[in-house]
């Protein structure tokens, strides 16, 4: 078992007023939370800074949605390590399956990102997971040993994190049975060296099914989409029975 972290991925969502609104509610809704609970906010990076400047000490972290492999350069659209560290980022997401669908990501590219945040002390959230159509083949398990196995290559397992997110069950409410997800969670474990990696589950997390989720034996935390943009509904996913 990781560490247990409860992220919130805003998408493209949230103007830097919209993002202020919802930290004023999530924060009042956190006061009793376990500490051991880390909540991190993959926001847009039009919001980093403001909200950089209103976590400062709280007990929620900095996350961006993507990272380029170079540290400066000719890479328009693109954002680099230092720039996201200058602003007190911890977290970001990588290989996100909207990347790789509308944007040509690869299980290479997110490799080079995940090695490019490791060397910037970011924590990087390597997403994985099947399509329908590759689930209903039987081939789910070797779809994400491969992802996994080009995705980690000559990556640092002591700085990772990554996110189980069966592509089927994301932002469709079709949530994958959390002892299904349990079960490919154990099998991504397998294919690590460090069995300490959190590992998330993500695809329509709600408030009515995270408690569920939480109480699997493998499951170190979740990767929250749509359900991270109300502060009240985000809040009971953080505070899981
Ligand atoms: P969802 O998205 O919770 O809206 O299904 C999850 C994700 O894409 O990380």
């Amino acid at each position: 078992m990781g560490k247990i972290i409860i992220a919130g991925n805003w998408k493209m969502h949230k103007t830097q007023a919209e993002a202020l609104e919802f930290l004023t509610v999530l924060k009042s809704k956190l006061e009793d939370t376990d500490e051991a609970r880390e909540v991190v906010l993959c926001v847009p990076f039009t919001v980093l800074s403001i909200l950089s400047k209103s976590l400062h000490g709280g007990l929620v972290r900095l996350g961006a949605q993507n990272i380029h492999w170079e540290d400066q350069g000719a890479y328009t659209g693109e954002i680099s390590g230092a720039m996201l560290t200058e602003l007190s980022v911890d977290y970001v997401v990588i290989g996100h399956s909207e990347r790789r669908q509308y944007f040509g990501e690869t299980d290479e590219t997110a490799n080079l990102r995940v090695i490019a945040a490791q060397r910037h002390g970011l924590n990087p959230i390597l997403c994985v997971g099947e399509t329908k159509q590759q689930r209903d083949a039987g081939e789910a398990e070797t779809v994400i040993i491969n992802q996994l196995k080009r995705g980690l290559v000559d990556v640092d397992q002591s700085k990772l994190v990554i996110a189980y997110e069966p592509i089927w069950a994301i932002g469709t409410g079709d949530t994958c049975e959390a002892s299904e997800a349990n079960s490919i969670i154990r099998v991504i474990r397998e294919q690590l060296s460090n069995k300490n990696v959190t590992i998330q589950y993500g695809g329509s997390v709600k408030p009515d099914n995270i408690d569920e989720i939480m109480d699997q034996s493998d499951i170190d935390g979740v990767l929250v989409g749509g359900a991270s943009l109300d502060p009240v509904g985000f809040a009971r996913i953080i505070n899981y029975q």
